[in-house]
């Protein structure tokens, strides 16, 4: 007879666990800041992620299906409040600055850190970031993954400039500045592909990336959007040292076979989207220990269904290829 390849782990998309998710905590947030550089006040509220494709080894190709769906705003939690800090870096989709909680929060399941990480968007890069809160949303609820190979996810937010009256110059905001080659879109996406199958058959409440607003989104120079990302924070970022030293490349390949088998591809993998992993890491129930890195930057990751494709192939199809050329790709410590 012949042996059916089962999964090792456990997939779970139904929903987290409003207890313990930290992505259920708040539902609309003010960032402050008040620098010599710069000095305002935004407020935000929770807005929806940006579902992707299922990916399937078997045909190779994408897929819309009734699991990949945006997943719910959390409406009536907490509110977050944050002081702005220093720079922490930045990529091609944005800047990460490090943040002060900055007023008392309710009792919640699971204490907040008082610093954090804000992502903010580059004006043209809301529905890259979009994306990203997917993922950060897809593995939070794939048990164990965040918290141990990813830091936490506070929530995706966002607002118009317009509704800041300080900012008569927004494209001067220091996150703010836009990519020359693309200053009317977003970059393209891997699963940014039609897919055959039509969408008649998945209940039309369920947003799937076709239904999804982000699908078409560009940017409006008029009323142009702040998006941001909320983040447990990490350490320095990987660098050439780190790469010499044979117990650092233990643990970055444990956590790339980690997040391997959770079916996200990060498409993405580089020095700059490694950072130290956050001081509240728990302890890895597959490798059993805490792991030293975390993963980042999920702008650019796509993912596929681990719940019926065979795990060997799918470790193939989603391997980010740890040293390859592509790794050593743009260092900005350079
Ligand atoms: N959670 C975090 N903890 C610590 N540093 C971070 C965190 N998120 C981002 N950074 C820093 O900010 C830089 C830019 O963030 P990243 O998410 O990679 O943006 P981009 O998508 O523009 O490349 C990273 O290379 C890293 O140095
Ligand atoms: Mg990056």
């Amino acid at each position: 007879m012949e042996r059916v390849r089962k999964p090792k782990r456990s997939f779970s998309l139904k929903g987290e666990d409003s207890n313990l998710s930290t992505l259920s905590f708040f539902s609309t947030l003010t960032i402050n800041a008040d620098t010599p550089e710069f000095s305002f006040r935004l407020d935000l509220k929770r807005s929806e992620s940006f579902p992707a494709h299922r990916f399937s080894c078997k045909g190779y190709w994408f897929h819309s299906d009734e699991r990949y769906t945006a997943f719910p705003v959390p409406k009536d939690s907490a509110h977050l409040q944050l002081q702005l800090g220093e720079s922490l870096g930045a990529g091609r989709t944005g800047t990460a600055y490090s943040a002060q909680v900055s007023a008392p929060l309710p009792q919640l399941s699971r204490p907040v850190p008082s610093e954090l990480v804000v992502k903010f968007a580059k004006l043209n890069h809301c529905r890259n970031l979009a994306r990203e809160a997917w993922i950060y949303n897809y593995l939070d609820r794939i048990p164990q993954s965040s918290g141990t190979i990813i830091p936490r996810c506070y929530g995706f937010f966002t607002t118009t400039l317009t509704e800041l009256p300080s900012a008569k110059r927004p494209y001067d905001l220091p996150w703010s500045s836009v990519d020359g080659e693309h200053a009317k879109r977003d970059d393209d996406l891997w699963d940014d592909v039609e897919v055959e199958e039509s969408l008649d058959e998945i209940p039309s409440e369920l947003i799937t990336k076709e239904r999804s607003a982000w699908n078409s989104w560009v940017p409006d120079s008029k009323n142009p959007l702040v998006a941001v990302l909320i983040l447990e924070k990490g350490g320095p970022m990987y660098n050439e040292i780190d790469d010499e030293d044979p117990l650092v490349k233990k643990d970055i390949k444990q956590i790339i076979r980690d997040l391997s088998l959770c079916g996200v591809a990060h498409g993405d993998f580089r020095m700059s989207n490694l950072v130290r992993s956050p001081t509240t890491t728990e302890v890895c129930p597959h490798h059993k220990c805490v792991h030293k890195w975390n993963i980042i930057d999920f702008n650019r990751a796509w993912v596929l269904d681990l719940g019926v494709e065979c795990i060997p192939d799918a470790i193939v199809a989603v391997d980010p290829g740890y040293r390859q050329p592509g790794f050593y790709g743009w260092n900005p410590s350079k």
